[in-house]
């Protein structure tokens, strides 16, 4: 399975924060917003990623991620013109996805939680799509999914005036080779963007998507306003402080899965030198020395 991160929009909800710098490169508490997704999609197994960004943001994505190889990844990079909307994705990635199965991770998701890799492993090898359910007090703001008295998905809509449920789809979603030809037959909303809701209201009306529920051991974040990117920094420091873990650390996520050897890590812990960050990747080190 390949993944793709959209790192792309105007972040204008963000604004004057994001009017020089991509909101995915902001900082949540210690390391830039795009390493969380990227730890995600790791943590999934995957390696192969394409990140899509503005055009006038790729370089510094290059800049702070290059070529993916310190991480044992391969990273490409593709511009998304204008913010037309998350299906899009899947039509600029077509070439590279090829023939394979694709995971979506927007840019500005964040999740953490016990179980978090298990469950994204389990949705590599889908045939069909999987997407997931969190229930929150603002569904409005979201995809919002509806279930049956089964617990089956019945309907899917975007951010709805009349949310049919507490349950908002985050920014996660697995697919087979079919969500290209899919995407490509996306149409634009009201707001005039397609819809990733649209994509996954396809598969349903296919009998072919899986809603998983993610439950209260399950934290997820998106960070598209001024208060939810505080929230998810203040939720990182609590944390992070306490536990003396960290959450989204991709060398971490590379050497514990054996994409990357000690010797990578001792290269990071250069890179990142007297920084909190080079700090713990040196307590890896030392944890794994003995
Ligand atoms: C997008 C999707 C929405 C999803 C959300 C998750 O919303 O369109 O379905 O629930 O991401 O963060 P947007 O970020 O475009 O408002």
């Amino acid at each position: 399975m390949k993944g793709i991160i959209l790192a792309g929009g105007s972040g204008s909800r963000l604004y004057p924060i994001t009017i020089a710098v991509s909101k995915q490169l902001l900082p949540v508490y210690d390391k830039p917003m795009i390493y969380y997704p990227l730890s995600v999609l790791m943590l999934a197994g995957i390696k192969e990623i394409l990140f899509i960004t503005t055009p006038q943001d790729q370089e510094s994505f290059q800049k702070l991620l290059g070529d993916g190889s310190q991480l044992g990844c391969d990273f490409q990079y593709a511009v998304q013109e204008k913010p037309n909307g998350l299906a899009e994705a899947f039509v600029i990635g077509e070439k590279f996805i090829g023939d394979d199965k694709v995971a979506l991770a927007l840019g500005d998701n964040i999740f953490h939680g016990n179980g978090l890799g298990s469950l994204l492993r389990s949705k590599v090898d889908i045939d069909g799509a999987a997407i997931f359910a969190y229930p929150v007090k603002d569904p409005q703001r979201y995809g919002v999914v509806e279930f049956d008295e089964n617990n089956k998905a019945i309907s899917i809509e975007e951010k709805p005036k009349e949310p049919r449920s507490k349950y908002a789809v985050p920014g996660l979603y697995f697919y087979d080779n079919n969500v290209v030809k899919f995407a490509k037959k996306v149409k634009p909303s009201v707001r005039g963007e397609k819809e990733i809701s649209t994509i996954n209201q396809m598969y349903l009306k296919a009998g072919k998507l899986e809603v998983g529920v993610m439950t209260r051991g399950m934290s997820w974040f998106d960070t598209g306003t001024v208060e939810s990117l505080d929230d998810a920094t203040e939720f990182i420091r609590v944390l992070q402080n306490r536990q003396s873990e960290m959450i989204g650390c991709v060398e971490e996520v590379a050497f514990l899965h054996n994409f990357i050897k000690k010797n990578e890590i001792k290269v990071a812990v250069k890179k990142y030198g007297k920084s909190k960050y080079g700090e713990y990747l040196q307590t890896i080190l030392r944890e794994y020395e003995r």
